[in-house]
């Protein structure tokens, strides 16, 4: 408390010399009239919303270099929405943006030449920033004569609609507003797509154009071209193209961006947070986006996307990957025979073949190449025999998957066992070093920041305030934007997530008659909500937390959304009652299917399996490494792994643990948490809890994927423990892995699969969680390496993982 009376102090001095001064300041204006001007030097002369979301104005891009831009002004920085002349700033000095009397609205450079002007022609037109971010000049009568909605930069708004006349254009770089080499756009064919476009190179890559126009789900009739983001988050084109935002629904602030990486994401504004999130992406990876790493250039999953050379090239510019690599060594062309080629399995260079062959031999691909001097590579499918030599190498991606690969042109002279070691595939390893998440634990304290902030801010608020008093009161109304209040609620819940009555509840679910389950934390209910959605509803027994502390957890695990993941929608927290509503997931958990799967004709195929094994992987990792508060599941088990339609899983209870047990011993821990046969050696010693645990449980959960029976009933002998059975099979497991043959994978598979299954996958699933259940946690692999691994043996899951 001592460190804090200091700031609590000035807050208080500040406070008092807030009331001391008079409190109205002019209101911003929302519309300039005729002959009326905004100029540079002032920057609070700016346009502001009705409802102050949006500013309008002049934006500083760099020393003396200004943009007259909207902007959304919640946030900080200030996220920009459009601009006026995004390639040509002017001077920060006697530049205008004036209503001229002609009715045009004209920015001038310091030296009045035009950079940019509206050219509209009515002498009573005036222009209003409106507060759905849109500039419009209009006549009193109302009639639209121009509007910054027609000409989108890279970012549409909500009910801004992208038509044939429009595009988007990236900015080119992280935190710069001129224009990059990114664009989106309908093209001939009426399709909206994404390109990179400059003078020597263009490539469409979205939609994906390796797939056959039919396979994208685009439509070219619909001549309309017209796309638009409607105010429930749901982006809709005449090609076909129907994209739902995550977090779908009315009273959230979105914004749909062509990033600067190629990549269109749709934003998500949280008003508890202050800070924007994705809740949409056009590529599920970055490395779908082309020329990312610019010629020669890999864009490589490792698993975050990087960029690096091919063996035998070097990059060109370290701070600028769009700027590629060369090569080391140059191939006398005219020496044919000097000319070798390296294998890069797993890569492709997509496009910019100069000649293609439908069925030829491997021989005969690799001649064309070698005695053409244009040819540097050339990419061969051996199962089809299509060869195809390339005459530059653009778009160039490493991904995990059987086919693609990529013959590179090299000189004779140059050793390649010494180059191709570090493009080659990823094989899952046991003693994977990594930073334990366990470090992580304490990483985000948001309410600390703000407070931070909060202190910073009213310090040199007060200071700031002194001097007003001491220089005089005109000073305050050029102050007076920028003393937005800081600390708004920290737990100012979104929309999405909301508080419920214990009666709202108790009418949902018609006084808890149906009963869908019970586990360690308590039973679970179905009911309907008032807005006619499906939920489930927990009746937590044993919370252990206050109203506050169970009122803040929650609204953390409120804001945590994947696809693999239950939704929560909602809690109560009445007097003793503690309740969770989250979504309700149709065909109900894994256990009861792939243990009890009534009947032959009810159990999980293999296909589902494999699904299943990849989504709760990828579920928990983002639980482990992506979401913004760390979690670790605690206790994951078929039984907390829900199916939906089509088998995607969605794991349920994430989150408990902590909630739960706060200040709770272990001795706690272990009673709620974890189930027999799921849990890491390591709850029984006194280490610390880490992520790893649910990487053992989830090994658990693959070998009952794939042999489709519990690790419990594997017991054969009387009085046996089912951890021994575990040790004994893990042993067992680790010989035939070791021995190199595969005939014994068809033994362990579940034999009601009648050996339909995919036995790379099968493989692929037993190494993996004989990694995850290595009893020196330090050895297991990361769920974010575990996805990798998976996807290795599947590449068209990889192709399956875009959102839009
Ligand atoms: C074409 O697309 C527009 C905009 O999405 C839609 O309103 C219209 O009905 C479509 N026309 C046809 C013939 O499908
Ligand atoms: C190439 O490099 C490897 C590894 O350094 C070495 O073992 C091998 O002898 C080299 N081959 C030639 C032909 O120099």
């Amino acid at each position: 408390m001592r460190n804090h009376s200091i700031p609590t102090i000035l807050i208080r001095l500040s406070l008092i010399f807030t009331l001391l001064l008079p409190s109205a300041s002019p209101a911003p204006r929302s519309s300039l009239t005729r002959r009326s001007f905004l100029s540079v030097e002032d920057d609070s002369d700016i346009l502001v919303s009705q409802d102050k979301s949006f500013a309008c104005g002049f934006y500083e891009v760099g020393s003396n270099a200004f943009t007259f831009s909207i902007w959304f002004s919640k946030s900080k920085p200030e996220t920009v929405v459009w601009t006026a002349n995004r390639d040509n700033p002017v001077n920060g000095h006697g530049s205008r943006v004036t209503m001229r009397k002609d009715g045009s609205v004209v920015l001038t450079d310091y030296d009045d030449t035009v950079v940019w002007s509206t050219n509209t022609g009515s002498p009573q037109a005036h222009a209003q920033l409106l507060d759905t971010g849109n500039l419009v000049v209009k006549d009193p009568d109302g009639t639209v004569l121009w509007q910054s909605f027609d000409y989108p930069t890279d970012t549409l708004l909500p009910n801004q609609a992208l038509n044939q006349n429009s595009r988007l254009v990236s900015a080119a770089a992280a935190g710069s507003l001129s224009s990059g080499h990114y664009k989106s756009y309908f093209d001939s064919n009426n399709m909206l797509i994404l390109m990179y476009d400059t003078p020597e190179f263009a490539s469409v890559y979205w939609p994906d154009p390796a797939l056959a126009q039919w396979d994208t789900g685009r439509s070219t009739y619909n001549s309309s071209r017209s796309a638009v983001l409607d105010d429930m988050g749901q982006f809709v084109s005449s090609d076909n193209l129907a994209f739902k935002a995550s977090d779908w629904g009315t009273a959230i602030i979105r914004r749909l961006t062509l990033d600067y990486d190629g990549n269109l994401r749709l934003y998500s504004w949280d008003e508890s947070t202050k800070t924007w999130s994705i809740s949409g992406v056009a590529l599920s990876s970055v490395c779908q986006v082309h020329s990312l790493c610019g010629r020669n250039g890999i864009c490589v999953y490792t698993p975050t996307p990087q960029c690096t050379c091919p063996p035998g090239f070097e990059v060109n510019d370290p701070s600028d990957w769009s700027k590629g690599c060369k090569r080391q060594y140059s191939i006398d062309c005219h020496k044919p025979h000097q000319a070798e080629f390296l294998e890069l399995p797993h890569t492709n260079f997509w496009g910019s073949d100069f000649n293609f062959t439908p069925s030829l031999s491997i021989r005969a691909c690799r001649k064309i190449c070698k005695t053409d001097c244009s040819c540097e590579a050339f990419g061969y499918n051996q199962e089809t025999g299509e060869c195809y030599p390339k005459i530059e190498l653009h778009n160039g991606k490493s991904y995990p998957g059987p086919d693609g690969t990529i013959f590179l042109k090299l000189p004779r002279s140059v050793n390649t066992s010494k180059l191709s070691s570090r493009l080659q595939g990823h094989k899952p390893v046991c003693s994977v070093k990594e930073v334990d998440i366990g470090k992580d634990i304490r990483r985000k304290s948001s309410r600390g920041k703000n407070w931070a902030y909060f202190y910073w801010f009213a310090s040199a608020f007060f200071v700031i305030e002194l001097l007003f008093i001491i220089f005089g009161w005109w000073f305050i109304f050029r102050r007076e934007k920028q003393s937005a209040p800081m600390e708004e609620g920290y737990r100012a819940m979104s929309t999405q997530f909301r508080r419920f009555t214990f009666k709202e509840l108790k009418i949902a679910t018609r006084n808890f008659q149906e009963e869908l389950g019970r586990g360690g934390s308590g039973a679970v209910y179905k009911g309907v909500l008032d807005d006619d959605r499906v939920a489930a509803v927990k009746k937590l027994e044993d919370v252990i937390q206050g109203e506050e502390e169970f009122h803040a957890e929650l609204s953390l695990i409120g804001r945590i959304y994947h696809m693999n993941l239950v939704r929560m929608w909602g809690f109560c927290s009445e007097r003793s009652h503690r309740l969770l509503v989250s979504e309700f997931v149709e065909k109900g958990s894994l256990d009861k299917i792939l243990f009890h799967g009534d009947g032959l004709a009810n159990f999980l195929r293999w296909s589902e399996r494999f699904k299943i094994a990849v989504g709760v992987a990828k579920g928990l990792a983002y639980l482990h490494h992506e979401c913004l508060e760390w979690v670790i599941h605690c206790d994951v088990k078929p039984e907390n792994i829900l199916l939906g339609h089509d088998f995607e899983p969605k794991i349920a209870d994430f989150g408990l643990a902590k909630l739960l047990n706060r200040g709770g011993s272990l001795e706690n821990l272990s009673r709620i948490q974890g189930t027999r046969g799921y849990i890491a050696p390591e709850w029984a010693s006194s280490l610390p809890i880490t992520g790893k645990v649910d990487v053992y449980s989830y090994g658990v959960v693959l070998l009952e994927l794939v042999k489709g029976a519990r690790v419990s009933d594997w017991i054969i002998g009387r009085g046996e423990e089912v951890e021994m059975v575990l040790r004994r099979s893990l042993e067992l497991l680790k010989k035939n892995l070791k021995s190199g043959q595969e005939s014994w994978i068809g033994d362990f598979v579940d034999s009601r699969l009648d050996g339909k299954f995919n036995s790379n996958q099968a493989l692929m699933m037993v190494e993996i969680a004989v990694c995850c259940l290595e009893e020196e946690r330090s050895k297991r692999p990361s769920m974010k390496s575990v996805v990798q691994m998976l996807l290795l043996s599947d590449d068209e899951l990889n192709s399956h993982a875009a959102s839009f």
